[in-house]
């Protein structure tokens, strides 16, 4: 793999990123061909985060920030709708996903109508938090909560942030990550304990190991809508 100094210089500068664009980003052949290489390793832990926890079989799914439709693929059974501010990154999941049961909207979630019905199984926010001061994190769980059938389920995963002294091995993909609200899984508890949008809110620390090494833990928060415990 080349960990040229392009690549280093894109895990480390946001501004360097944003010039970029989505079709940079995309162009595998681009100044971030190395972090494709990377990439498919960290998607995969955690669509198996997802795929284990999330019926792919619930009728339907609205993910929050879906961006480019990383997720979207494992909900070929579910009417899959996904949500995002970034109109390129919208543009780009519609054509990786061209199947009837898939819909994206480019629109934000905390200010715009919805162009669709509330009523979903699951509502997901994968791998943004992380992404998103708390307030307006708090912001998008209950708002997120309320688009949630009564019986439903708001499943948020996120990478958890290692201790400065941690290894190597549990830095590395935290470091390569643009995110700049990394959490610890008390300071989630800390979090979700604010809002009372939810209710039966579990965490559940997802280890992932790569060759016997522990590399990222992940946390997957589960909660109903607080209002169906009414
Ligand atoms: C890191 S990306 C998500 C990655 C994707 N979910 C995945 O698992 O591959 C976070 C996304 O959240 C979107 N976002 C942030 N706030 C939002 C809002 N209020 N409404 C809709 N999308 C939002 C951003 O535009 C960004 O594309």
């Amino acid at each position: 793999m080349n960990l040229g100094r392009k690549f280093v210089l894109a895990s480390i500068n946001n501004r360097w990123y944003d010039d970029l664009g989505v079709e940079g980003w995309w162009n595998l052949d681009g100044p971030v061909a190395a972090l494709h290489e990377v990439n498919p390793v960290r998607v995969a832990y955690f669509l198996d985060a997802i795929r284990q926890r999330v019926p792919a079989g619930s009728p339907r799914i609205l993910e929050v920030g879906c961006a480019t439709g990383n997720v979207a693929g494992i909900f070929r059974q579910s009417e899959y709708v996904g949500v995002d501010i970034d109109q390129d990154s919208i543009a780009l999941a519609a054509l990786r996903h061209p199947g009837r049961n898939y819909a994206f909207h480019c629109l934000d979630l905390l200010e715009d109508a919805l162009p669709f019905e509330a009523g979903f199984d699951h509502v997901l926010i994968s791998h943004t938090a992380h992404h998103l001061p708390d307030e307006y994190l708090l912001r998008l769980l209950e708002r997120s909560s309320e688009l949630l059938r009564p019986d439903g389920r708001l499943v948020v995963l996120d990478m958890l942030r290692p201790a400065p002294h941690e290894p190597l091995n549990r830095q590395f993909y935290y470091r390569l990550d643009r995110g700049r609200h990394f959490r610890t899984l008390n300071e989630f508890k800390t979090l979700f304990a604010r809002t009372n949008a939810l209710c039966d809110t579990s965490f559940e620390v997802v280890r992932t190991t790569k060759w016997g090494i522990r590399v990222i833990d992940q946390v997957l928060i589960s909660g109903r809508p607080r209002r169906a415990a009414q």
